[in-house]
């Protein structure tokens, strides 16, 4: 396995994602040997830390995310701080200075990752200057990590685009997705490709319907600012939800390599149908979550959760339906939901097979169970197959029985988090499981059209009680087509 050697360079290091994800996917890779010695990371940003701060910081985050037995003072040692402008031309020379000391105390060969963890509203300006200024020119191969929101509409993302490629090129530049970096969403494709059985009945002739849902029992916390600004569908479908269906739809790639299965993502995406404007409301559905009661703690509502969010009209909950127009799946309508506050923190996918031509072996209409392929992201990770088999004892009534596989009991407790996938795989250039900017524009101009009409009309919010599945209107959604979102 390679080692890469390499400097990560961490704008935004005093924030949350760092400390919540970065700091301890980066002590995962250290310890399990994927990083080399010969690394050392550089955290940036504006507060006056001093080495010495920023690694009682990281230390803290390790032992909280995994509570490691080890002392980590050696780990922390390859830590360095610089309070940093982004503006500041001689913040940026300082920087360049850092890197080139440290590049000759670990031995790192150039290799250099600049991670923007940080609001968004300086991604191209940093990209440049570290061009302007020489950073990313160096012996070995730089590379530019950047965090979502990549834009909020398809405008604001093209322009972002422009100014981060005239700094690197389309191939130094790792548009992270983090839903791509769980296992089992990776899994999709090797469910699908690597087994007989379930890719022959994979199309509009066998399957009526596929459900995502990414529930979180969380409300907005501590990111008014951002997530009012943003909501439901710029913060989870544009990007994750519409990832999970491209890899859902897509057709096999013809290799592994990243160029060939980004492909096929954008054909699905590319594929997407999108609606007309009128259609929107009968396609969409919008919520906001209501005060109420999450397993037996009594929580606010939305807009009083800060007092900004007084009159706050945006949304919290995404319900949709789908179409792909393509041969595969030309009319098997693609249900996606997603929103704070629900009743569970759980991320899974159905598959709903059509019933058999003919089926005896059911005493009522209701008893029929349709076989399900049910895709457990998290936080369980497995799949189960729903079937039908026959009730022991005379006769020969069937009924429902599950085949589980539970990912996490055979692989242990030690599957690796979605950042430390991606980091590593940013660290030895495979871009697989990052998006091209392809699939970043179609998936907007998918989102915007739906975004347009709901910001030309106030919406009666809020609509949905903390602790439950939404409004009423996601169930019915399904209902009209004769479906209900299945609960296993
Ligand atoms: C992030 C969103 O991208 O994904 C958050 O900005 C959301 O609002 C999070 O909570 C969900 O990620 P996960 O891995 O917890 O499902």
């Amino acid at each position: 396995e390679l080692q890469p050697k390499v400097v990560i360079v961490i704008f935004g290091a005093t924030g949350d994602l760092a400390k919540r994800k970065l700091f301890p996917s980066i002590y995962r890779l250290y310890q399990s040997g994927k990083i080399s010695k010969n690394f050392a990371v550089v955290g940036l940003a504006r507060r006056p830390w001093t080495d010495e701060v920023l690694r009682e910081n990281v230390t803290k985050s390790i032992n909280e995310a995994i509570s490691p037995e080890e002392d980590l003072e050696e780990f922390t040692s390859h830590f360095y701080y610089q309070p940093f402008d982004v503006t500041d031309e001689s913040s940026y020379n300082g920087l360049h200075m850092l890197i080139n000391d440290l590049e000759g105390t670990y031995q790192t060969e150039g290799n250099r990752v600049f991670y923007l963890a940080m609001a968004p509203d300086f991604f191209g300006t940093i990209a440049n200057k570290l061009k302007e200024y020489g950073l990313k020119e160096s012996a070995g191969w730089s590379r530019l990590v950047i965090e979502k929101p990549f834009g909020r509409d398809l405008e604001s993302a093209k322009v972002l685009n422009k100014e981060l490629r005239a700094a690197f090129d389309e191939q130094q530049i790792y548009r992270i997705d983090h839903y791509l970096g769980k296992e089992m969403v990776q899994n999709i494709e090797v469910i699908r490709f690597a087994n007989g059985i379930f890719e022959h009945l994979w199309n509009n002739r066998f399957i009526s319907n596929i459900q995502i849902t990414s529930s979180e029992t969380l409300g907005v916390e501590e990111r008014a600012r951002y997530y009012d600004h943003s909501g439901a569908a710029r913060d989870m479908v544009q990007n994750h939800i519409l990832q999970m269906v491209a890899l859902l739809a897509m057709e096999p790639p013809i290799s592994l390599t990243t160029e060939e299965i980004r492909s096929e993502k954008i054909k699905v995406l590319r594929a997407l149908r999108n609606m007309d404007p009128e259609q929107v409301g009968d396609f969409f559905v919008r919520g906001q979550y209501d005060s109420g009661d999450m397993k037996g703690e009594a929580v606010q509502g939305y807009r009083d959760e800060a007092e900004e969010l007084a009159t706050s009209n945006t949304e919290t909950f995404v319900a949709g339906k789908l179409l792909i127009d393509n041969y595969r799946f030309a009319g098997v309508p693609i249900y996606i939901r997603t929103g704070k506050r629900m009743a569970e923190k759980s991320t899974k996918i159905v598959i709903e097979f059509k019933d058999i031509p003919m089926n005896l072996y059911f005493k009522k209409d209701n008893d029929r169970h349709p076989n399900l392929l049910i895709i457990n992201i998290q936080p369980n990770e497995g799949i189960t197959l729903c079937l039908n088999a026959k009730k022991s004892g005379n006769g020969a009534l069937s009924e429902p029985i599950q085949l589980a596989y539970n990912h996490n009991a055979v692989s242990g407790i030690n599957t690796p988090e979605a950042y430390e996938k991606l980091l590593y795989d940013c660290m030895v250039g495979d871009a697989t499981n990052f998006t091209h900017w392809d699939e970043v524009a179609l998936s907007w101009e998918f989102v915007d059209t739906i975004l347009d009409v709901w910001s030309k009309n106030t919406a009666d919010f809020p609509n949905y009680k903390s602790g439950s599945m939404g409004p009423d209107a996601a169930d019915e959604l399904l209902a009209k087509d004769g479906f209900h979102w299945w609960s296993i």
